[in-house]
């Protein structure tokens, strides 16, 4: 059930029980909306899927990462995968435990690893390590805070994601993980280490992916490496198999989470591994279906063959068609006209990269009529900037016929909070 959908009668956008038209007149636009039963069901589908399996779901911040979202993930029991210092601080100031943490990235800082070793009992639950240069710095900093750092070294197992060149993350030549050549002795590294207890082996092949293949062919190399470990007396408690999985922006056919898991999870009892512990790094599949962007048109207007409609979201707003030329789907709020036009839809913003679509047929629109953007619930409020001092859109969490503003629109003032004019000297 989708919980984006046309009420029967009028024909009109809501979003579970509440009119997005409602939402409008409420917080105006652009605003960020998002369904909570959405965003409750694609966690508990995603979690059902690993069934008997002790899996783990570390939901990627960095795909959406407002407070509210993440106090209802910790609530339904989810885990987290962070990337950054203020990641751990949101994590932490919603109401996520430090056991449930993972620490992703290719450039943590000494400062970086302190807070997410300093923290709760016993520092977070696992530091996912991409580098030598990154071991030896977590021992040092774990030797100084008198702690032991749990540790999953991130591995690149050379795998083919096919995704958009600037999300694949798993071919030999990017920056991310340790060089499949490397790792053996990483590994040996870290288990020499004092302060470092190595309990996982990690890998994330890219995002928005479209067949179970490659995550299977990552898996298998993954336990290769985790037999030969085993032949060196280093014991591994679990495998993290990252994010990536993709969804349908347009008519991709992704496999469902329960394809998904079921492709992981066959692999794993084939291959006698499944005692090991399973944690995934969702993002996307979570939150990119259970959001939209709402927008209204300030105006159209034709230029030379081209008919324009003028949003009053942009490029700052919403950054994935400029950058990755991704595909939104565009639909007006109130009921669809039947007239057709092909049109291009921009933002305000002064670049010619600033489109949400290009020569595409869509019902015709009109000056102040309000648009959606949908599958924004991912990358989308997380991506935004002030570019050409816009503020920032607000975001909406529906639960059934009520709402909530979960970030309030920012003021002009906050455009310029820190900036200082010095005095005459
Ligand atoms: N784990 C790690 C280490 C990651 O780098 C990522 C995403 C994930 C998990 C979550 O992947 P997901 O399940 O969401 O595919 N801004 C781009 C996507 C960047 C993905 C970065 N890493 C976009 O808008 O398509």
């Amino acid at each position: 059930m989708n919980h984006f959908a046309r009420d029967p009668d009028s024909g009109a956008l809501h979003c579970e029980g509440v009119p997005l038209a409602a939402i409008a007149e409420a917080v105006g636009t652009p605003t960020y909306v998002y369904s909570r039963a959405t965003l409750e069901r694609h966690v508990r589908v995603f979690r059902e899927a690993f069934g008997e399996l002790d899996h783990r779901m570390c939901y990627a911040v960095k795909a959406c990462s407002n407070l509210a979202i993440l106090n209802l993930f910790a609530e339904l029991g989810s885990g987290f995968d962070i990337v950054s210092e203020g990641e751990l601080r949101r994590v932490l100031a919603a109401g996520g435990t430090p056991e449930s943490i993972v620490f992703s990235g290719v450039g943590k800082t000494p400062d970086e690893l302190r807070a997410a070793l300093a923290v709760g009992a016993s520092g977070i639950g696992c530091f996912n390590v991409e580098s030598l240069a990154e071991l030896e710095m977590l021992d040092q900093v774990a030797r100084e805070l008198g702690r032991v750092a749990r540790v999953s070294l991130r591995v690149n197992p050379n795998v083919d994601p096919k995704t958009h060149p600037y999300i694949a993350t798993g071919l030999a030549h990017t920056k991310f993980g340790i060089a499949w050549d490397d790792a053996l002795p990483a590994f040996e590294r870290a288990h020499a280490l004092p302060h470092l207890a190595v309990v996982g082996v990690d890998c994330h092949i890219g995002s928005q992916l479209e067949q179970a293949t490659p995550f299977v062919e990552a898996l298998d190399r993954v336990l290769d490496l985790v037999a030969e470990l085993e032949r060196r007396a280093i014991t591994i408690r679990h495998v993290d198999i990252g994010g990536g999985l993709g969804i349908t922006y347009r008519e991709e056919t992704p496999p469902s989470p329960t394809e998904y898991a079921s492709a992981v999870a066959t692999r794993f009892r084939e291959r006698g591994a499944a005692h090991l512990g399973i944690i995934t790094e969702p993002g996307r599949v979570i939150v990119g279906n259970a959001g939209c962007l709402l927008s209204r048109v300030v105006l159209v207007k034709d230029n030379g063959p081209t008919r324009f409609v003028v949003l009053d979201a942009g490029m700052n707003d919403l950054i994935r068609p400029a950058l990755y030329e991704a595909w939104h789907a565009i639909e007006p709020v109130a009921a669809p006209r039947p007239e057709r036009e092909v049109v291009d839809v921009v933002g305000p913003v002064c670049e010619s990269g600033d489109f949400f679509a290009q020569s595409r047929e869509l019902p015709a629109l009109a000056a102040d009529e309000l648009v959606v953007l949908r599958s924004a619930g991912a990358y989308a409020m997380v991506m935004a900037s002030n570019y050409n001092s816009r503020r920032r859109p607000a975001e909406v969490l529906v639960d059934g016929d009520r709402f909530d503003v979960i970030r309030a629109r920012e003021s002009f003032e906050d455009l310029w909070r820190g900036e200082v004019i010095p005095s005459r000297r």
